[in-house]
C-alpha cells in the first residue's frame, strides 16, 4: 500500500514538473511568440474531465467565445491547439498540411492496421489514396445505383412490421453493405458473413478501454482482428488466382504497382480494406440517422421531399427500371437536405493533426509536438456563416457557402474520398424511405449521444411500415 501511494507520489510530481517545464519551455523556444490564449487545466488530466462531463460542443463553443478562434487546452494527456475558423482550418489541412501530421492513438491503429491510408503522409499516402480514390471516383461509382437500391429496399423491408428498430444499428448495416460492395463488388455469401461477424467485434472493441486484458472488448477486438487478417487473405487469394481486372478497391490495390515495380503486401491490402471499412460504416450510419430525424420533425418539408422522389419513382414504374445514377444527381431538394444535414449534425465534429515542427499562426505558437484539432462543427454552427445555424434549413444551400465554411468531408490531402459515394447512398435510401415507408420516432427523450460520432439519443428508436400504396 505504502509502494502504491508513493508511486502515485512520484507520478504526480514528475507530472507536474513536466507541465511547468513545458510551460516555461514554450515560453523560451520562440522569443515573442506567445502561445494561443486558453488554460491547459490540472496538470496531467488538463482539461479532460471538463471535456467529458459535459457535451464537447459546448466544452468547445464555451472556450471559442472566451478566447477566439483560437485556443489552447489539455485534454487525454496531449497539449492541443483548437482552431475555429474557416482560415485556420484551411492553414492546418491545405496551405500548410505538411506541417501537421494524421494522429491516432496506438491502440486504435491497432486495430485498423498500421497500413491504412489515413495513419500516413507523404508518398505511401498519396499511393494510397490515388488507388483508394480511383475506386470511389465518379466513373466507377455511377455504376452503383442499381445494387445500392437493391440493398436499401432489402434493408427496408427487413424494418416494416412496426416493432420499435434502433435506426442507427439499422442504418449500419446498410452502410456496411454499401462499403462491401464498392471494396469486394460481389462478395460470396460465406466471406461476407464471417467478414461482417469478426468485423462487428472489431467495431465494438474500437471504443472501449484499450487493455489486452483476457475477456475484456478490446482484447476480443484484437483477435477478431487477426481473424479478419486471414480471412481477407482468402479472399485475396481467390481474386489473384481469377486474375481478374476489377475496378472495385481491392482489384485496385491488388493491381497497383509504385514506380519501382513493387506490388502492395497482404497486409497493406487488409489494413486498407478494414480502413475504408471503418471510415464509410459508422460516418454514413449516423448522418442517415440524422436525415431520418430531421424529415420526422419537419412535416412540411417531408411532404415537398416526397413529391420530388414519387415524381421519380412513377418514371420508373412506367419504364420498369429502378433509380438511375442520372436521377441521383437530379434531385435538388433532397440533395440539399443532404447537405443540410451533414451542417447540422457535423458528424466529423473535428480532427486531429500533430504538428511536425514549431508552427507560428497568426502571431501565435503552435509548438511541435502538440496536437491541432480543427473545429468542424464549431465552423458550421457560426452564425457568421450560416444564419440561424440550430434552424434546420435546406434552403440555405440555395447559395453556395462561403469558401471553407461547410467541411463535412474534411478538406486538403486527407479529405473524404468516399463523398460521393456518401451521398449518393444517402440520396438512394431516402428515395426509398419516402416513396415507400412512413415512420414515427418513439421515445420521449431529445439530445445526442457520441458512438463516437454524434447520433440521436439511443440510436432514434422508432417504428416503420410499408406504405399500402407507393408510387
Ligand atoms: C457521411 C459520411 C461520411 C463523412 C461525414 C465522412 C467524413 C470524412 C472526413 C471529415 C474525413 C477527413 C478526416 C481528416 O481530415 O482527418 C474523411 C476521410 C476519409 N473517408 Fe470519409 N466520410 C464519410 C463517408 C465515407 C465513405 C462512404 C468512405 C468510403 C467508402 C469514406 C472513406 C474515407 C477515407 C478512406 C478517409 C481517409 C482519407 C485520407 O486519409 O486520405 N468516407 N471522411
Amino acid at each position: 500500500m505504502v509502494y502504491i501511494l508513493l508511486y502515485v507520489l512520484v507520478f504526480f510530481i514528475i507530472s507536474l514538473l513536466s507541465h511547468i517545464f513545458r510551460r516555461t519551455n514554450n515560453k523560451g523556444l520562440n522569443k515573442g511568440i506567445r502561445l494561443p490564449p486558453g488554460s491547459l487545466g490540472w496538470p496531467y488530466v488538463g482539461e479532460t474531465l471538463q471535456l467529458y462531463s459535459q457535451d464537447p460542443n459546448v466544452f468547445f463553443a464555451t472556450k471559442q467565445k472566451r478566447y477566439g478562434e483560437i485556443f489552447k487546452t489539455h485534454i487525454l494527456g496531449c497539449p492541443c491547439v483548437m482552431l475555429a475558423s474557416p482560415e485556420a482550418a484551411k492553414f492546418v489541412l491545405v496551405t500548410q498540411a505538411h506541417l501537421f501530421k494524421p494522429t491516432y492513438p496506438k491502440s486504435k491503429e491497432l486495430l485498423i492496421g498500421q497500413s491504412a491510408l489515413f495513419f500516413h503522409q507523404g508518398d505511401y499516402h498519396l499511393r494510397l489514396r490515388k488507388l483508394v480514390q480511383g475506386s470511389l471516383s465518379l466513373d466507377v461509382i455511377r455504376k452503383l445505383p442499381v445494387d445500392i437500391s437493391s440493398i436499401a429496399a432489402s434493408t427496408l423491408d427487413s424494418w416494416e412490421h412496426g416493432s420499435v428498430i434502433s435506426t442507427f444499428q439499422e442504418m449500419k448495416k446498410f452502410s456496411f453493405e454499401v462499403g462491401v460492395l464498392a471494396i469486394f463488388g460481389h462478395l460470396d455469401a460465406n466471406h461476407k458473413e464471417e467478414l461482417k461477424k469478426n468485423y462487428t467485434i472489431v467495431d465494438k472493441g474500437y471504443n472501449s478501454l484499450p487493455t489486452s486484458l483476457p475477456g475484456t472488448r478490446y482484447r476480443r477486438a484484437l483477435t477478431a482482428r487477426n481473424r479478419l487478417s486471414k480471412i481477407l487473405s482468402d479472399i485475396i487469394c481467390e481474386r489473384k488466382e481469377k486474375k481478374l481486372l476489377e475496378q472495385d478497391l481491392l482489384g485496385c490495390l491488388l493491381n497497383s504497382k509504385s514506380e519501382k515495380g513493387e506490388v502492395l503486401t497482404d497486409d497493406q491490402i487488409a489494413d486498407n480494406i478494414i480502413g475504408v471499412l471503418f471510415a464509410a460504416q459508422d460516418t454514413t450510419a449516423s448522418a442517415m440517422t440524422w436525415i431520418v430525424k430531421y424529415l420526422h420533425d419537419n412535416r412540411k418539408l417531408l411532404e415537398a421531399v416526397k413529391a420530388e422522389q414519387k415524381a421519380i419513382c412513377e418514371l420508373n414504374a412506367e419504364g420498369g427500371q429502378t433509380i438511375t445514377w442520372k436521377q441521383t444527381r437530379n434531385m435538388p431538394l433532397t440533395h440539399k437536405v443532404v447537405l443540410e444535414s451533414l451542417r447540422m449534425a457535423s458528424i466529423i465534429s473535428f480532427t486531429f493533426r500533430e504538428a511536425v515542427a514549431d508552427v507560428e499562426y497568426k502571431g501565435y505558437l503552435i509548438p511541435k509536438g502538440w496536437k491541432v484539432m480543427p473545429l468542424f462543427r464549431n465552423i458550421h454552427h457560426n452564425p457568421e456563416y450560416f444564419s440561424d445555424p440550430q434552424k434546420f434549413d435546406p434552403s440555405r444551400f440555395e447559395v453556395a457557402p462561403k469558401p471553407n465554411t461547410f467541411t463535412p468531408f474534411g478538406s486538403g490531402v486527407h479529405a473524404c474520398p468516399g463523398n460521393e459515394l456518401a451521398k449518393m447512398e444517402m440520396l438512394i435510401m431516402i428515395h426509398h424511405l419516402v416513396t415507400k415507408f412512413r415512420w414515427e420516432v418513439t421515445g420521449s427523450e431529445s439530445g445526442i449521444q457520441y458512438r463516437p460520432f454524434p447520433v440521436p439519443v439511443h440510436g432514434l428508436p422508432a417504428r416503420f411500415w410499408k406504405e399500402s400504396i407507393t408510387c
